[in-house]
C-alpha cells in the first residue's frame, strides 16, 4: 500500500500578513477555490493509495479536520505534533505509523503548500518514484532550476536506475547552498531543484535515520508509542517528541544517504514561498498586475495588490506588493519579497 503523508507544520512567514501562525498558508485558498492542503490531498489520491495521513500542529487540529470534511475526505489519521520539530522528526513519525502493520509500506511524503500545475505529469512522476522506492531508494522529484534560488535543495543526477525507468541515483544532495554555489550548480547543468516531496519504504527511512541521525528515532518512537489515539487523531506524547532535535529531513538524511534517487519531472511546480512567487502564478492583467479585492489602480505595473475590508488605490508605481488585511498592511518591493520574514521575526521579538 502507498500511504500519502501530508506535512502541514510550516507557518509560511513570508506570506505575512495573510499567512499567520494561527492560519498558515497551507490552510488558505491562495491559488484556486480550495485551500492549499485541500488541493494537495485531492492531488495525491492515486490508485493503490490509502487515504492520506496528515501531520500538523495540535493548534490546527480542528481547522485541518474541518477542511477535510469540507471536501468529503476521511483521512487515515491526523497526527498532532505538540510542537514543531521540523521535517526529520515528522518523516520519522510518518515511517513509524505507516510501517506499523507493514514495515515495507511505501510512504509518499508531501508538503501541504505547493502548487502543481500539471497533474497528469505529477501522477506519472509519482508512479516512477513508487517503483524506485520499492527497490529501496529514497526518491525525490527533480525540477529544472530556473534561477540560483538559495531556499531549495540541489540534486546532482547520477546513473540511471535499472529497477525504475525515469529514475536516477543521486550523486550529491546539497540543501540550501549559498547563491554563488547555486549559480555554479545551474551553470554545470546536471543539477535539479529538490521538489520537497519524498517517496520511500518505511523500513528504508527508519534505517537511514538510524544511520545518519541517531538522535531522532528514540524520542520519536517513544512519542508514537505513548501517543493518545482518539478517533482519527493521534496525539504524540509531548515530553518525548520535545526531545527530538529540530532538523529538516534534507539535512538529517538526504545530504548523507547513499540510497537517494531522483525522478526528473516537469509538473508546473511552484512552492508559493513568497508574494513574488504567488504573483508569478496568478492571472495578471495587461499591465502585469494581480489585483484581489477592493483595489483601484492608475498607471501601475507588475504589482500584487490584495485588499480586504478597505479600498486600496495605487498610482504611478511599479513592482510593488501591497497586502491590506483587517489588521495589518504590508508594502514591499516585489524584488524583496523574501525579506517579509524579517518583519515577522521583528514582530515576534516585540512579543
Ligand atoms: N508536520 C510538520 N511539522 N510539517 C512541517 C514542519 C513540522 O515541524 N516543518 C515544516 N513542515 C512542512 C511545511 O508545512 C512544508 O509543507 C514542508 O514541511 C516543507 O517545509 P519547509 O519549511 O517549507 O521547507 P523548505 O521550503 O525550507 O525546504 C524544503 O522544500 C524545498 C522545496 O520547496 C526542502 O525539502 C528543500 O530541499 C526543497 O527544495
Ligand atoms: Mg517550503
Amino acid at each position: 500500500t502507498i500511504y500519502p503523508v501530508i506535512l502541514s507544520g510550516g507557518s509560511g512567514t513570508r506570506l505575512w500578513p495573510l499567512s499567520r501562525g494561527s492560519l498558515p498558508k497551507q490552510l488558505l485558498p491562495l491559488h484556486g477555490e480550495r485551500t492549499m492542503i485541500q488541493e494537495t490531498v485531492a492531488r495525491v489520491g492515486v490508485p493503490g493509495a490509502a487515504s492520506p495521513i496528515l501531520i500538523c500542529n495540535d493548534d490546527h487540529r480542528f481547522l485541518v479536520a474541518e477542511q477535510m470534511q469540507e471536501i468529503g475526505l476521511a483521512p487515515s489519521a491526523i497526527v498532532l505534533e505538540p510542537m514543531g520539530r521540523n521535517t526529520a522528526p515528522a518523516a520519522a513519525v510518518a515511517a513509524l505509523i505507516a510501517g506499523e502493520n507493514d514495515p515495507q509500506a511505501i510512504v509518499a511524503l508531501f508538503p501541504s503548500d505547493h502548487v502543481v500545475g500539471d497533474e497528469p505529469a505529477f501522477r506519472a512522476a509519482l508512479a516512477k518514484a513508487v517503483k524506485a522506492a520499492e527497490a529501496g531508494n529514497i526518491v525525490t522529484f527533480g525540477l529544472e532550476p530556473t534561477a540560483p534560488e538559495t531556499g531549495y535543495g540541489y540534486i546532482e543526477r547520477g546513473d540511471a536506475l535499472a529497477e525504475a525507468e525515469g529514475a536516477y541515483k543521486v550523486r550529491a544532495f546539497r540543501e540550501k547552498p549559498d547563491v554563488i554555489t547555486a549559480a555554479r550548480y545551474i551553470a554545470e547543468g546536471s543539477y535539479f531543484w529538490n521538489g520537497g516531496m519524498f517517496v520511500f519504504r518505511a523500513d528504508v527511512m527508519l534505517e537511514e535515520l538510524e544511520k545518519h541521525a541517531p538522535d531522532i528515532l528514540p524520542p520519536v518512537r517513544e512519542a508514537v508509542a505513548k501517543a493518545v489515539r482518539d478517533l482519527d487523531f493521534i496525539r504524540l506524547d509531548a515530553e518525548n517528541f520535545g526531545k527530538a532535535p529540530n532538523i529538516s529531513i534534507d539535512y538529517a538524511v538526504m545530504e548523507k544517504t547513499d540510497r537517494a534517487a531522483v525522478v526528473p519531472c516537469s509538473i508546473g511546480w511552484n512552492d508559493v514561498g513568497s508574494w513574488s512567487s504567488l504573483w508569478e502564478i496568478r492571472p495578471q492583467d495587461e499591465a502585469g498586475n494581480v489585483l484581489q479585492g477592493d483595489v483601484v489602480v492608475h498607471d501601475t505595473r507588475n504589482s500584487f495588490v490584495h485588499s480586504e475590508k478597505t479600498l486600496t488605490a495605487m498610482v504611478g508605481v511599479d513592482n510593488l506588493v501591497v497586502i491590506a488585511t483587517k489588521d495589518a498592511v504590508l508594502v514591499a518591493d516585489k524584488g524583496h519579497a523574501q525579506d517579509v520574514k524579517a518583519i515577522v521575526d521583528k514582530l515576534k521579538a516585540k512579543g
